[in-house]
């Protein structure tokens, strides 16, 4: 597989001056984005299940401050995410990974197992104080993320990161490893609107491709709904189903609770055309 090439930018300090250009990326890392609550956690924990049952190896990347993918992979929420043992605080400086650890190094020990051997790496939940509690971890995830491209053994992964709700992370940089976003829209302007805003950051500074996702569908109605207000076809559509909603009563993930149901059949169908993808790619 190889990975899309654009030139190597300068090392850059985050947040202030993160630029918002391409890195060299690979084919088949994903960001999935969209507005709070249209469903890109179930989208995102489902795809990876669904690659790493493939045969890929797979990075989920949990960067929401809220929880969701953890209980659509199908594994216990961690007490605090492992990344904090790969940062330090200097006595004077801000948080930073520890020397000599890199992208490779976290993937490989400061990432909790999940089904199918997903490697699951999480900047942190946010509690009363916010993010106060996991600096450590957000700071070096920002870091790593950053600095994948950098980790040509990662090339043949599969990454599939759920991102924050909106399009401000995206730009922040929490994403800069993504070739490709699937932007998932409810059948809500709202929704709609926040797509149409995550695309053009993606397809604009971040130089990366967009496949829409239409979510918590429940006929061609709706499906045109999502087209009308977005001003663009939609390339996939994932059923309301509720599946999901048992799943997440159950606390198990949807893919085990109910293997053959329409939403996990939908993102099969994505995983076939992302994969699809990748082939045409090389
Ligand atoms: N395909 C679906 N069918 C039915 N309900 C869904 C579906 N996808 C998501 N949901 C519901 O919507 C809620 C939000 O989904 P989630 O994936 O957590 O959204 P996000 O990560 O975008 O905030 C979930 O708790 C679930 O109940
Ligand atoms: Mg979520």
């Amino acid at each position: 597989m190889t990975p899309v090439a654009t030139p190597s930018p300068k090392p850059a300090l985050w947040p202030m001056d993160m630029p918002l250009v391409p890195r060299p990326t690979a084919p088949l890392w994903i960001g999935v984005a969209g507005k709070g609550g249209s469903g890109k956690s179930v989208l995102s924990g489902t795809l990876a299940r669904v690659l790493a049952r493939r045969g890929h190896r797979v990075l989920a990347i949990d960067s929401d401050p809220m929880p969701g993918l953890t209980q659509s992979l199908g594994v216990p929420e961690p007490d605090a995410p492992l990344l904090m043992q790969a940062a330090e605080k200097p006595e004077k400086g801000p948080w930073r990974l520890r020397p000599g650890v890199g992208p490779a190094t976290v993937v490989r020990r400061y990432t909790t197992p999940a089904p199918d051997g997903i490697r699951l790496m999480q900047l942190g939940k946010a509690d009363k104080d916010g993010l106060n509690a996991v600096q450590g971890s957000v700071n070096a995830f920002l870091q790593v993320v950053r600095r994948l491209h950098e980790a040509k053994s990662m090339y043949p992964w599969a990454i599939v990161g759920d991102l924050p709700a909106g399009p401000r992370h995206l730009a922040a940089g929490f994403s800069p490893y993504a070739s490709l976003y699937v932007v998932v829209v409810e059948p809500t302007s709202q929704s709609a609107m926040t797509g149409r805003r995550v695309a053009r950051l993606a397809r604009g500074p971040l130089g990366a491709d967009v496949i829409f996702v239409a979510s918590k569908i429940s006929g061609p109605d709706e499906r045109r709904r999502v087209e009308r207000l977005l001003g663009e076809p939609v390339d996939f559509e994932i059923p309301a189903d509720p599946a999901v909603i048992e799943a997440e009563r159950r606390h198990v993930a949807v893919i085990d609770a109910a293997p053959s149901s329409p939403v996990v059949r939908a993102v099969q169908r994505l995983a076939d055309s992302l994969e699809q993808r990748t082939l045409e790619d090389v």
